[in-house]
């Protein structure tokens, strides 16, 4: 048999690490192990009833042909309609994108902008797949570290410094996977003000987790805060995080008219459309009741809440108050360099995850996977139960480190 050669944009790219590390978990389960997974970036609820129940009636009414490219008119109408009630902006059809998933959406407007070189800035620590989204469209990451004492958030400053001729996004996550961080509207009225400057540039703004918010008031956005950009940013949101619709697979964006034109041209090539029946039950979720979104917030408070107080008792770790989604990034340069009992110096947070799942049977995210080390990305979708279990089997691991 011939020797199987990718094409060169699969071998410029790695494979997600919060997905590597879900298969991980689930081997080691297979093998009888008991682990206590602390990975997993999706809720731990199930999707609310009525969801549910829309689905079903939709293909009981049928509804389970192609749709059309830009989704049903049920599904357009309640983004629409989201759109302006969460950002008070209107949009109309023309200017919004389906797909299935905000990962989807993402991959097909890079494949839709970049050409090679073309560059895309990427904060750091920043969600796993952005770099490599990039990389498999003939981009550039261009990554720009935002550390702790930023709040992981990028600056006016450091932002002026990574933008070039060849920049064509950036990318702005709030709240933000992996830290939870959250922009105010001062912060993003900062770098609006830089972005004034930079005509060329459009923001891609993934808002995946703006139903995730422990703030009090409103979250802020990009277009809200500065409208006079709304022609040059794509506004990328979900169903997946909000409701509990991982599986589903359904995603949109709103951005300019030719964008989401050359967006849904791709599209109309690569899936024609998203499920139907996913469609009616986003539809669903949307412009259903909205009392899941507020209960599971406030269960993941208390589990947040829980699991930084925790954390920031265990000598060695520490871990600032993460603002929204359902992540906390933990600091370990207090564990980096010490040894195990069996004599294994811990070099790298890559190092310690691994001692985790190994002495503690804990899984947790490296933090060199999200592009700023030493620390680990814990997900606090999972029951308060795990959470304790799991941070105490830490605290256990890190003290018989010498
Ligand atoms: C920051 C961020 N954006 C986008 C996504 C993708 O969401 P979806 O399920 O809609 O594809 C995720 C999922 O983990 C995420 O963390």
């Amino acid at each position: 048999m011939p020797k199987f050669e990718p094409a060169s944009r699969v071998s410029r790219i790695k494979s997600s690490a919060s997905v590597a590390a879900a298969a991980r978990v689930r081997e080691l389960k297979a093998e009888g192990r008991r682990i206590l997974d602390l990975t997993v970036g999706e809720p731990d609820f199930d999707t609310p009833e009525h969801i549910k129940a829309a689905a079903i009636e939709a293909i009981t009414r049928g509804e389970t042909k192609y749709t059309s490219v830009t989704g049903t008119p049920a599904l357009q109408q309640a983004i629409l309609q989201t759109l302006e009630l969460r950002t008070g902006i209107h949009y109309t059809p023309a200017e919004i994108t389906i797909g299935g998933g905000a990962k989807q959406v993402i991959f097909t407007a890079f494949m839709a902008t970049l050409d090679a070189g073309d560059e895309v800035v990427v904060p750091a620590p920043y969600w796993v797949s952005y770099p490599d989204m990039v990389l498999a469209n003939e981009g550039t990451p261009v990554i720009v570290a935002c550390g702790e004492e930023t709040g992981f958030k990028l600056t006016p400053g450091a932002l002026a410094g990574a933008l070039t001729e060849r920049t064509k996004w950036v990318i702005l996550n709030t709240p933000s996977n992996p830290t939870g961080a959250v922009y105010s509207p001062a912060e993003l009225r900062a770098l609006a003000d830089v972005l004034a400057g930079f005509p060329h540039v459009q923001i891609l703004t993934d808002e995946i987790y703006d139903q995730i918010y422990f703030g009090t008031g409103k979250l802020s956005n990009l277009v809200e805060v500065a409208p006079e950009l709304k022609d040059r940013i794509l506004a990328v949101n979900g169903v997946s995080k909000a409701y509990a619709m991982t599986g589903w697979r359904l995603g949109y964006a709103a951005g300019p008219a030719p964008l989401i034109a050359a967006i849904n041209k791709l599209q109309s090539q690569i899936s024609s459309c998203p499920s139907s029946v996913s469609q009616a039950a986003a539809a669903a979720a949307l412009t259903g009741s909205q009392r899941f979104v507020q209960e599971s917030l406030e269960t993941y408070r208390g589990r947040r809440d829980a699991a930084v107080a925790a954390l920031n008792a265990v000598d060695g770790l520490s871990c600032t108050t993460p603002e929204g989604a359902f992540y906390a990034y933990v600091n370990c340069a207090g564990v980096i360099g010490k040894t195990t009992t069996e004599g294994q110096v811990i070099a790298t947070d890559e190092d310690f995850t691994l001692y985790l799942l190994e002495a503690a049977s804990v899984a947790v995210i490296q933090g060199s996977a999200y592009g700023l080390g030493p620390y680990f990305r814990i997900s606090y979708a999972t029951s308060l139960d795990v959470i304790d279990e799991s941070i105490a089997a830490i605290d256990k691991a890190v003290r018989a480190l010498n």
